[in-house]
């Protein structure tokens, strides 16, 4: 593993800053950003604000881009700047904020990888589920050491999912995913809605979800989850079956589950912004 005995120290460090700075954290403290449910904390700055130097600082010539603090987007075009690749770390410094503001224990820090846009390793640290997350590229998906698998059967009516609303959040009139939830609901055993999407996909890597989906996300959000999802046996697309995501909404699970869940996303079709 060419990263992990310097990342994951940087990111169980930084998890460990933003669970000291959550027993001062109570959501009238919490700031918001787009819309009044689109919450930001102090912590989610500062971790940030860390991340960026300790990884600067260990690899000067990466490029980063984060929730809070914005910067080189990690585009699938992947600019390669004077032929060289471009290595960029894609940052969700607290996935779940809504969960840590509540002192629920369902946040992480996520941290990924990419080359030229696609992701070469992913650390994912949920320090009050004592669990994190992590692969490489053609290493295998581990958690906590452990080698993790996703759930093997295939079936929708015996499976768990999960799912996220952040559609609702960003005002989608058009369509929303409370269609989806519905229906789905009613095929399969269970449908959780854990708070981050981060641990939601690295729950399916690892057999606890059988299938995650979602309209709304940002690269940041499956930085690292991405790849912890693939390496762990997972097929992961857009809602077309295809690779535009998470624009395009995003479907992960094993490959036979994830071909009947597909099924269900026929039409589907971003709003206009
Ligand atoms: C959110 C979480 C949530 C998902 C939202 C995300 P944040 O991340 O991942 O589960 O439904 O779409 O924005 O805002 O807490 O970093
Ligand atoms: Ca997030
Ligand atoms: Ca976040």
């Amino acid at each position: 593993m060419q990263y992990q005995r310097i990342l994951e120290p940087i990111v169980t460090m930084v998890a460990t800053l933003a669970t000291m700075m959550q027993q001062d954290i109570t959501p009238e403290s919490a700031g918001t950003k787009a819309t009044d449910k689109d919450l930001v904390t102090k912590a989610d700055r500062a971790v940030e604000l860390l991340l960026r130097k300790q990884l600067a600082s260990a690899f000067p010539d990466y490029e980063f881009y984060g929730e809070e603090t914005g910067g080189a987007k990690p585009g699938k075009a992947g600019r390669k700047r004077r032929g060289l690749n471009q290595y960029t770390w894609v940052v969700d410094p607290i996935d779940g904020t809504l969960s840590y503001v509540m002192h629920q224990p369902f946040w992480c820090v996520s941290v990924g990888l990419w080359c030229n846009g696609q992701p070469v390793a992913g650390c994912i640290c949920a320090p009050v589920l004592k669990e994190t997350y992590y692969a490489e590229k053609g290493e295998g998906a581990f958690c906590n050491g452990e080698r993790i698998h996703v759930c093997p059967h295939g079936k929708l009516k015996d499976s768990v999912l999960s799912t996220g609303f952040s559609c609702l959040r960003a005002g989608w009139k058009e369509v929303d995913n409370l269609k989806y939830f519905c229906e789905l609901s009613r095929l399969c055993r269970g449908v959780r809605r854990f708070g981050s999407a981060a641990l939601d996909i690295s729950y399916v890597a690892s057999g606890r979800l059988d299938g995650f989906w979602e309209l709304n996300l940002q690269p940041y959000d499956i930085g690292a989850a991405w790849l912890v999802l693939a390496e762990a046996g997972g097929v992961v697309t857009d809602l077309h079956g295809k690779t535009d995501f998470p624009k395009e909404g995003i479907l992960v699970a094993p490959p036979d589950l994830h071909a009947e869940l597909l099924t269900h996303f026929k039409g589907y079709r971003r709003p206009k912004n």
